[in-house]
């Protein structure tokens, strides 16, 4: 079964956040009270404030669970760059989001090794038991988006699957539950 589209190898943590405010509710910024400090301390220790893009990116993302645009302006803000850098940024690593995902991202390798052991029946469980139903879409109940991934470097363990920064090997469509039974 074709399941569209893969995503690189990347991942995330994912603290639970808040749904996709509308646009004309007014912007909580991130980088206030420990996180401003935080970032202040990470000024220390790069040579510009502009090679803390990355980590300032990250933290924005374990805040809020993806990045959004106006979460891209108030980081260009603090650290002294244009928005349409940091938005080049954020677009050209995939392991940032630019739209909401599950609070449980799962990553299945379908690369041909993978693939070759099952790992079309494995997206399917994911899919059906977590009320995905398609890739890249977050479960009605906001818990969950399923992707489909290149090597996760875990060939010998096919079928691997990250979900946020976990790493599950030798998964099989009878192992799905009990993996999604672990996940709050
Ligand atoms: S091909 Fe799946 S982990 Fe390498």
């Amino acid at each position: 079964m074709s399941h569209g589209p893969s995503a690189p190898s990347a991942a995330a943590p994912h603290a639970p956040h808040a749904p996709h405010a509308p646009h004309d509710e007014p912007y909580v910024p991130v980088f206030i009270g420990a996180r401003r400090k935080e970032l202040d301390e990470l000024f220390t220790r790069y040579p510009t404030r502009m090679a803390t893009l990355l980590p300032a990116l990250w933290m924005v993302q374990e805040d809020r669970g993806w990045i959004s645009e106006r979460a891209m302006t108030e980081v260009a803000s603090v650290l002294g760059l244009t928005a349409a850098y940091v938005k080049g940024v954020v677009t050209f690593y995939t392991m940032y989001h630019q739209h909401p995902v599950g609070r449980h991202f799962i990553q299945v390798c379908t690369t041909s090794p993978c693939l070759c052991a099952g790992a079309d029946k494995v997206v399917d469980a994911f899919l059906e038991q977590t009320g995905c139903k398609e890739l890249g879409v977050t479960s009605p109940d906001g818990r969950f988006t399923v992707i489909e991934v290149e090597c996760l470097g875990a060939c010998g363990f096919a079928t691997p699957v990250q979900i946020n920064l976990d790493y599950v090997e030798n998964v099989t469509p009878d192992t799905v539950p009990t993996i999604l039974a672990g996940l709050k």
